[in-house]
């Protein structure tokens, strides 16, 4: 997608050959246009899937998959990362460690939001080795749901993540991908889509 590449280029920061800051614009401060522009590509690449819920994990994607949701006139679940006093009942649970930043959390969805006729459409804003989407993969299938689509605003193309669930057989549409950065010279090279 030509605008978000445009401004990855012109606002994103390669911190490292693994890391690229968007903070001015997805992760921190989000750019409301922009947004609206990715939920209308998501929803361009999905609209004919029968899609009757769009998931995501806060907090970062839940920006991208609101608009994703307004566009495709569906309802927005958001799976949780901590856990809730008021959120206990008859909950689905499964364990994600992000190889990315280190940490485990119980991914929590209350199973009433999602049913086994459902057409889930999952939106993230990144994927790298793809540890979050493995585990809300795992989830919506145990609410007896299928996963009709994938969108992700940027995927790491150097990283496993896409190739996994690309392997698995899902249909999954990344809107940026980076092939390669570099932190010295602040280059980022995107794959030709
Ligand atoms: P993993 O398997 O390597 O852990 O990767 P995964 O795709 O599951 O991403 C783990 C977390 O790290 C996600 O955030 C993802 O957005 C973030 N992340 C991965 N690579 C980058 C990167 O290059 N830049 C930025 N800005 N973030 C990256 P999360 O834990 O879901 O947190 P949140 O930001 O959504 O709250």
């Amino acid at each position: 997608m030509k605008e978000l590449e445009e401004k990855i280029l012109k606002e994103g920061h390669a911190l490292s050959e693994n890391i690229l800051k968007v903070d001015s614009f997805i992760n921190h401060q989000v750019d409301p246009v922009l947004m609206q522009q990715i939920g209308d590509a998501f929803a361009g690449h999905f609209g004919n899937k029968g899609i009757t819920k769009v998931v995501t994990i806060e907090s970062s994607g839940i920006a991208p998959a609101l608009m994703t949701a307004i566009s495709l006139n569906v309802p927005m679940i958001i799976l949780k990362k901590q856990p809730s006093k008021v959120l206990n009942d008859n909950l689905l649970q499964t364990v994600v460690t992000s190889f990315t930043k280190g940490t485990s959390y119980e991914l929590t969805l209350s199973h009433q939001f999602i049913e086994e006729n459902d057409n889930v459409l999952i939106i993230d804003d990144f994927l790298a080795n793809g540890c979050a989407l493995q585990g809300l993969i795992s989830i919506v299938l145990e609410a007896g749901a299928s996963v009709e689509g994938i969108g992700i605003a940027i995927e790491k193309g150097f990283q496993s993540g896409g190739r996994i669930i690309r392997n698995l057989g899902y249909h999954l549409e990344s809107l940026a991908i980076v092939d390669s950065m570099d932190a010295s010279s602040g280059t980022v090279v995107f794959h030709e889509q």
